[in-house]
């Protein structure tokens, strides 16, 4: 007795809770990552072995691999390897795949901005796209981004090649082409500065949610990217409103690209506010019903894309460069440990359940 007890001490404190086996306990259906796998799992070993454990990361996001720029280099030329290399990553490891994005002004191949178009010829090509994408990752995609961004932060619609070309109904075209491309994946649309209450919010819901809604084009999902800034984050509150308002139109939301910047270097003031921050944005999630799980844009400082963006600033994941983990992760982890919730009413995805017992024995 005495003998198996010891056995038993020295034993339990190797795995201390990972995020994914805690969302899962918490009524979420995943915390995952994004990821350019192909450029950093292959090169560095530490970071391959936490991408893959599933009960860290139950879900994986290309973070390029399915940006037009890859995808369709030139017109009716497709290319799915770059894309391929993160979904099969997923597949190998058990992982929920979010797919990211169908149709997005930026990151775009340039011969869509280059060609004279009409709205005839635009809207085929846009059709095109989206067919031809969403039928290579038929019945893989968990989630699609199918439209990204559409919006400026009044809430007006984004002046894209797009909206100027096809007019707004662009949205509802592509909606419709991946809905037809793949049935079974839920289609959200996805958006930053939508974590707390504001007019692109209220866009969202007047111009891109209700209008799907009301012209049967089924939308599943809003999108919060969660692009945070550790000094001016919203509050815990200030996303729970937001995500209330779009359940409560009957779609699910999910945190989608969450990270927390600081001007660096990091310092313990910094690292102490992120944490807020990050505790804030997953406890949102975890007291909304409908809130159906958090992805990070890459969990390892280095990787990430803040500081070639955002001058002066990074820091804003969950590891640092040695791969200690950030305070954030445990306000990650508390957040999620605070959760009671038993799941969410609408459809239930349960592809997975065949590991959540293993989830739910974790420690
Ligand atoms: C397809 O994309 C991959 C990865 O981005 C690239 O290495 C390859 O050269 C491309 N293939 C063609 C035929 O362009
Ligand atoms: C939208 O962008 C196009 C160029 O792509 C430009 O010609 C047009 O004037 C812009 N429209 C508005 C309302 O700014
Ligand atoms: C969102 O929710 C807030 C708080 O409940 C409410 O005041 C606001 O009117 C809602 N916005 C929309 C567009 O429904
Ligand atoms: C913990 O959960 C309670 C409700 O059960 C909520 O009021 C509180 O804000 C949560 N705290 C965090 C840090 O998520
Ligand atoms: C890892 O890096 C962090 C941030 O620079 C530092 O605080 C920590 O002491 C380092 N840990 C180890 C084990 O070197």
């Amino acid at each position: 007795m005495r003998f198996s007890l010891s056995l038993l001490a020295f034993a339990a404190p190797l795995a201390s809770a990972q995020l994914h086996a805690l969302a899962k306990k918490a009524g979420l259906q995943y915390f995952g990552t994004a990821s350019d796998i192909v450029s950093v799992a292959a090169l560095d070993k530490t970071y391959a072995k936490i991408i893959s454990d599933k009960r860290e990361f139950g879900q994986l996001t290309p973070a390029n691999g399915q940006k037009w720029f890859a995808i369709e280099p030139q017109e009716n030329l497709f290319n799915f390897s770059y894309g391929d290399v993160t979904s099969k990553y997923a597949k190998k490891n058990k992982q929920l795949l979010r797919c990211h994005n169908l149709v997005w002004h930026s990151q775009l191949a340039d011969w869509v901005l280059q060609k004279t178009w009409t709205k005839k010829t635009l809207t085929a090509a846009l059709i095109n796209h989206v067919t031809n994408e969403a039928k290579h990752w038929k019945g893989q995609c968990y989630h699609w981004d199918v439209v990204n961004e559409a919006l400026e932060d009044d809430g007006s619609f984004r002046n894209t090649t797009f909206l100027h070309v096809i007019g707004p109904e662009y949205i509802a075209i592509a909606f419709k082409a991946a809905h037809a491309a793949d049935p079974h994946a839920k289609l959200y649309y996805n958006d930053y500065n939508l974590e707390r209450p504001n007019a692109k919010v209220d866009a969202v819901i007047n111009k891109i949610v209700k209008p799907l809604q009301r012209q049967r084009i089924p939308i599943h999902g809003v999108g919060m990217q969660a692009h945070l800034t550790a000094s001016r984050a919203p509050t815990i509150d200030q996303t729970i409103d937001v995500m209330k308002n779009f359940t409560n139109l009957g779609v699910e939301c999910a945190l989608t690209e969450l990270d927390v910047r600081v001007t660096d270097p990091a310092t313990p003031e910094n690292m102490a506010q992120q944490k807020v921050a990050f505790a804030a944005a997953t406890g949102a999630c975890v007291q909304v019903k409908g809130c159906v799980g958090v992805t990070v844009w890459d969990f390892w400082d280095p990787v990430s894309w803040i500081p070639g963006v955002f001058a002066g600033q990074g820091s804003g994941t969950l590891f640092f460069p040695n791969f200690t983990r950030h305070p954030a992760y445990d306000g990650v982890a508390d957040a999620l440990k605070n959760g009671t919730r038993k799941g969410w009413s609408v459809p239930h995805y349960d592809g997975d359940d065949e590991e959540e017992q293993e989830d739910e024995d974790e420690d």
